[in-house]
C-alpha cells in the first residue's frame, strides 16, 4: 500500500473512491461539500437517508455519477463543543476505513479525512496516523503458509490531498510514517517468525541483509568472541542451548563522526523456556516472542535509515536461546558479568536482565550519551500496566520527559515506574554481588534495578514491552511496538 500528497481540488480529481470524514452523523469537511456540489447532492442525500450511522467508525459506501465514482463516508462521532473529534474516535474511523476499504473495488483511492479537527492534534499527525492505522490494518504475516486463500490489499494507492500551502510538509510527514511502517512490519515478522526459523543466527543474518540494503555497519560476535571479552552473564544464558548466542551490533551513521551516538539495547530470547526453572506448557509457544525487543532495534534502525535521519544511532542485540539441557546453568549457579560483578541465578527464567546486563556493559565502548533497552521483561509489568503502556524506567527527568512525548506523538505510549535504590535491597545475595531475582514484590522494578547496576557511564532508560510487543487470544499477532515511540523519540533527537 502506497502513499502520497497532491494538492489539489476534489471536484478535479478522478478517482475510484474518495474517503470522507463526516461528525454528528451529518457534517461534512471541506471537500465533502465539494464533492457534494459537484455531484449534485448525491452525498447530502445519502447522509439525509439516515444510512450512516452517528458512532464514530460508521461507514457507509455511496456510488457516484461522475469522475469520483464512489465516496465511502465515516462518522467521527458527535463533535464537543469546539467542533472536535476526540482521538478515539479518530482512530475509530480511520481503522474502519480502512477495513471497509479492503472490501471495495478500488484499488486507487483519494483521502481528505484528515480535514476533520481532531482535539489537540494537528493536520501532520493527522497524516502520519492515517498511514500508520492503513498499513496495520494490511499488515498479514504469510511467509509459513503454503497456501494464500487470503484476498489481495485493498486499496493499493492512497492520496491523501493537502493544501498547496502544506504540500511539502505533508510529503515529508507521509515519508517519515511509511518508514515508520516498514520499521514496524519488519519488527512485527521478526516478532511472528516461529523460534525454530528465527533463531540468534537467523537474527544476525537478517541485521547483515538490513546493513547491505541501507548501509549499516554490522558486526556480529560468536561465542568465542564473547567469551574473550568476559561476556559470562550471556553465555551462561546460552549455555542450555543447541543454538549458538550471537552479540549482534549494528551502527547507523546519520551525523558527523563526533556526535556521540544513541544507543539502543534489545533483548533478544529467541524462545524462553524458563530454562531449568522451566515455564508452564500453558501458551509457552508466546516466549517466541522474547525476542521483541531486539525486533525493535532493527525495525527502528531501518525506519531512521530509509528516513535518512541526521544523528548517530548503534543497536545492539543480545541473542540467545533459553533452553534446559544437561549444561544448562542451575539454579544457584554463580556467574560472573562482563562487568565484573558476580551474579547468583536463582531463577533461570529471569535470564532477561542476564544477556542485557552484559549488552549494557558492552555498549560502553561506543561511549554513547544516552542508551536505552527494550525487553519483554517481566510478567509483573504486564501485572502492573496491561497491554496499553510500556514500563518506562529511568533516573533522567530529562529522558523520562523525551520517551514520554515521543509516545503520546507516535500513539505507542509509555508510563513511568519508580527506580530507586531502596528497591535495590531485594536483590541482596548471600553468595554474590546480587541475585538475579528480587521475590514478587515490585517485579518489573527490581528488575530494572538490577539492569541500573550495568547501566553505567551514559544516561539510560528501561522499556519494559512484555505487555505492549504483542497480542495474544484470537488476534495473535506481534504489534511492532515501541518502534513508533523510538523512530518518534530519535526524530525529535536529530532536530533537537
Ligand atoms: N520473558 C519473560 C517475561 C514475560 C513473561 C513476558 C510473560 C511476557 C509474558 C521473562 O524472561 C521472565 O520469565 N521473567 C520472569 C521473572 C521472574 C522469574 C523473576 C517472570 O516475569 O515471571
Ligand atoms: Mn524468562
Ligand atoms: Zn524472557
Amino acid at each position: 500500500m502506497k502513499f502520497s500528497t497532491r494538492a489539489a481540488s476534489v471536484e478535479r480529481l478522478h478517482s475510484d473512491c474518495v474517503w470522507l470524514a463526516v461528525a454528528g452523523g451529518k457534517e461534512l469537511t471541506a471537500s465533502g461539500l465539494a464533492l457534494d456540489a459537484a455531484t449534485n447532492g448525491q452525498i447530502a442525500a445519502a447522509l439525509a437517508s439516515g444510512d450512516l450511522a452517528a458512532k464514530a467508525g460508521s461507514t457507509l459506501l455511496v456510488r457516484l455519477e461522475g469522475d469520483v465514482r464512489r465516496a465511502l463516508l465515516v462518522s467521527l462521532g458527535e463533535a464537543d463543543k469546539a467542533g472536535e473529534a476526540t482521538e478515539k474516535s479518530w482512530f475509530d474511523a480511520v481503522r474502519a476505513v480502512a477495513k471497509a476499504a479492503g472490501g471495495v473495488a478500488a484499488d486507487e483511492v483519494t483521502s481528505a479525512l484528515h480535514e476533520a479537527a481532531v482535539a489537540g492534534r494537528g493536520t501532520e499527525w493527522k497524516l502520519r496516523t492515517q498511514v500508520g492505522v492503513a498499513r496495520e490494518v494490511a499488515y498479514r504475516f504469510e511467509q509459513m503458509k503454503t497456501r494464500n486463500d487470503s484476498p489481495p490489499v485493498r486499496p493499493r494507492r492512497v492520496t491523501l490531498l493537502v493544501e498547496r500551502a502544506h504540500a511539502t510538509l505533508a510529503a515529508a510527514e507521509v515519508a517519515r510514517a511509511t518508514a515508520t511502517a516498514n520499521g514496524v512490519d519488519l519488527a512485527k515478522d521478526l516478532g511472528n517468525l516461529p523460534a525454530n526459523v528465527c533463531t540468534p543466527t537467523y537474527l544476525a543474518e537478517i541485521a547483515q541483509k538490513l546493513g547491505r540494503e541501507f548501509e549499516l555497519k554490522v558486526e556480529v560476535l560468536s561465542e568465542r568472541q564473547m567469551q574473550a571479552l568476559k561476556m559470562g552473564l550471556l553465555l551462561s544464558v546460552a549455555r542450555g542451548s543447541e543454538e549458538p548466542p550471537k552479540l549482534i551490533v549494528v551502527q547507523y551513521q546519520g551525523a558527523s563522526n563526533g556526535q556521540a551516538p544513541v544507543a539502543l539495547v534489545g533483548k533478544g530470547i529467541t524462545f524462553d523456556t524458563g530454562g531449568i526453572s522451566l515455564k508452564p506448557s500453558a501458551e509457552m509457544d508466546e516466549m517466541k516472542y522474547d525476542m521483541c525487543g531486539a525486533a525493535s532495534v532493527l525495525g527502528t534502525l531501518r525506519a531512521i535509515a530509509e528516513m535518512k535521519l541526521t544523528i548517530n544511532v548503534v543497536g545492539v542485540i543480545a541473542a540467545a536461546e533459553n533452553m534446559p539441557s544437561g549444561r544448562a546453568t542451575k539454579p544457584g549457579d554463580i556467574v560472573t558479568s562482563m562487568s565484573g560483578q558476580t551474579i547468583e541465578v536463582l531463577n533461570t527464567d529471569a535470564e532477561g536482565r542476564l544477556v542485557l546486563a552484559d549488552a549494557l556493559t558492552y555498549v560502553q565502548r561506543f561511549e554513547p550519551r544516552t542508551v536505552v533497552d527494550m525487553a519483554t521483561l517481566t510478567g509483573a509489568c504486564v501485572i502492573a500496566l496491561g497491554h496499553y503502556h510500556s514500563g518506562l524506567f529511568t533516573r533522567q527527568d530529562a529522558l523520562a520527559a523525551e520517551l514520554l512525548d515521543a509516545g503520546h506523538d507516535a500513539s505507542d505510549t509509555c508510563w513511568r515506574m519508580p527506580l530507586d535504590d531502596a528497591y535495590q535491597e531485594q536483590l541482596k545475595s548471600p553468595f554474590a554481588d546480587v541475585a538475579n531475582i528480587g521475590g514478587r514484590p515490585a517485579g518489573s522494578i527490581t528488575a530494572a534495578c538490577f539492569l541500573s547496576r550495568f547501566a553505567t557511564g551514559y544516561d539510560w532508560a528501561h522499556l519494559d514491552i512484555a505487555g505492549t510487543a504483542w497480542k495474544s487470544g484470537a488476534h495473535k499477532g506481534s504489534s511492532g511496538r515501541p518502534v513508533p515511540l523510538l523512530t518518534s523519540f530519535l526524530v525529535a533527537r536529530s532536530e533537537g
